[in-house]
């Protein structure tokens, strides 16, 4: 037996002010974004913009529904979208903003376990890594290039080759 230990890289920024221009205009998209989510339910309210290669910029927010199994988080409604609209056309970035409706969320957010495996899965598709930017509703912002960093040892879809 021997041990392994992973390593992963997520550079932490200050605040958005500190990022390079294309960042910041990205981010600022998930800010804008969250703000049309529909979360009656948990109140917390998730914006995602995505970045393509082709220079366009794709939103997507939360969407709950009081089947709450039945809503979807804000960073698969817009990789699902851009991937539907745009498809071949590979995802160069991913920001993702919160704002909660009873507290100050001063950390940055991070994709849930479910939204990772999405993200994990355009990466493979598209045979590139995107950078992935995440911040709360203020305080400090976390980017990080690729889902490997979020999602060690991923499951991609070489394991379910047949031949
Ligand atoms: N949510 C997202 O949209 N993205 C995340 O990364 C985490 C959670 C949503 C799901 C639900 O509508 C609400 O936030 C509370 O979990």
């Amino acid at each position: 037996m021997k041990k392994k230990e992973l390593k992963i890289t997520i550079s932490e920024y200050n605040g958005a002010e500190e990022l390079p221009a294309e960042d910041k205009k990205l981010l600022l998209e998930a800010v804008k974004s969250a703000s049309r989510s529909y979360a009656p339910y948990s109140e917390f309210h998730v914006g995602a913009a995505v970045l393509l290669e082709n220079g366009k910029i794709v939103c997507g927010s939360n969407q709950e529904n009081a089947a709450y199994p039945a809503g979807l988080c804000a960073e698969r409604v817009a990789l699902f979208y851009a991937n539907s609209q745009y498809p071949g056309v590979a995802v160069k970035a991913l920001a993702i903003a919160a704002k909660a409706d009873h507290f100050v969320l001063d950390k940055p957010i991070s994709p849930c376990g479910t939204c990772r495996q999405v993200i994990a899965e355009t990466e493979s598709r598209q045979k590139s890594k995107m950078k992935i930017i995440m911040q709360g509703e203020t305080g400090p912002v976390n980017v990080t290039e690729g889902i490997e960093n979020l999602l060690p040892l991923t499951f991609y879809e070489e394991k379910l080759k047949k031949k």
